[in-house]
């Protein structure tokens, strides 16, 4: 392996409450690009020196080697910085799928998330950007959101506020109303994105930091037609395996990061050895960790 980011669902499949229950023993981690060093005699299409990420989840990334069939991988260019590589499939794959596959957006569409410093958050905001549209960003306070409102805002966000900002923000007012609306969070927070939709809009659950139950407004469903969605990358990657909309997908996500559209997620680079500050601090209850937590193995 080169580097392995450690996302929460890392941890959720160890507290038991993720999609995935593995038998155990089990080496965690889902994540991650590596490069190979030997193949077998019978290996096509890879060599030594290639890059490569898996093609399922359950690979097992948090270790130094693994031996794997050349059928659970998949090649990459080798022309982006190790972070990139790492960083650059799951997470801003979420958010590519979940902003073509919901709505048919066009130029200057809005889309509202919360969680938006999150690395799929950070993702949404430049692929959005990428594409013409318009994002309204929700973060929790913090003693330095000066920073992470400009930060966002240079990823290409539209508009940043915090979760109490929200309700008597004029700003939003002034904008078009979001046609897609993407849920990281739930609880409160996500009733509050739902709220914001316009007429027949969709509100797209993928995570629930914060760990609270979605309500919907019964007036959002019966007056304003929106649908409550939900999406999980993981199957939509073993759906798609093998087919061609999933090599679209990487092949464009690839381009954005050539073209410097894509950059990897704030992060901090933490060697192997220290794995265990790694998982306590993607696991800190309070959050506002701020920076991905990504293994590297020199
Ligand atoms: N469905 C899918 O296919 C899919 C794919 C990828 C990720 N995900 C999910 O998306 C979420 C984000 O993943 P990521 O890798 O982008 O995470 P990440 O970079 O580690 O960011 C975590 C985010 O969650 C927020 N957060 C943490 N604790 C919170 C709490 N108690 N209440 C509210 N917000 C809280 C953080 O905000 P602060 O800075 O304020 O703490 C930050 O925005 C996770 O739930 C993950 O499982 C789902």
């Amino acid at each position: 392996m080169l580097a392995v980011p450690i996302h929460p669902a890392d941890i959720n499949t160890i507290q038991g409450s993720y999609g995935i229950k593995p038998s155990l023993p089990h080496v965690p981690g889902y994540d991650g690009v590596a490069e190979v060093l030997e193949v077998g005699s019978e290996v096509q299409g890879l060599q030594s020196g290639d890059w490569v990420i898996p093609r399922i989840l359950s690979s097992g990334t948090c270790r130094t080697h693994m031996r794997a069939s050349p059928e659970n991988l998949i090649k990459i260019p080798s022309d982006m910085d190790k972070v990139s590589a790492a960083t650059f499939a799951l997470n801003p794959g979420t958010a590519y799928r979940m902003l073509h596959d919901f709505k048919s957006l066009r130029e200057g569409d809005v889309v509202i998330q919360n969680g938006a410093n999150s690395a799929v958050g950070q993702a949404v905001i430049q692929i959005a950007a990428a594409m013409g549209l318009q994002t309204i960003n929700i973060v929790r306070d913090r003693p330095e959101i000066n920073e992470l409102k400009q930060y966002l805002s240079s990823l290409g966000a539209t508009l940043v506020l915090t979760e109490e900002e929200v309700r008597s923000s004029t700003a939003i007012k002034e904008m078009t109303q979001p046609i897609l609306a993407l849920n990281c969070v739930s609880g409160r927070s996500g009733t509050e994105i739902l709220r914001r939709l316009a007429f027949g809009g969709v509100m797209v659950t993928y995570g629930g930091m914060s760990r609270q139950p979605v309500t919907v407004p019964i007036g959002s469903l019966i007056f304003n037609e929106v649908s409550v969605r939900g999406f999980w990358m993981s199957r939509w990657n073993t759906k798609h395996s093998d087919k061609p909309e999933r090599q679209h997908m990487l092949d464009e996500l690839h381009k954005l990061v050539i073209q410097k559209k894509l950059k990897p997620p704030s992060h901090s680079l933490v060697p192997f050895e220290q794995f265990k500050k790694v998982f306590e601090n993607t696991l800190s209850a309070e959050g506002k960790v701020g920076k991905k937590q990504i293994l590297v193995f020199d």
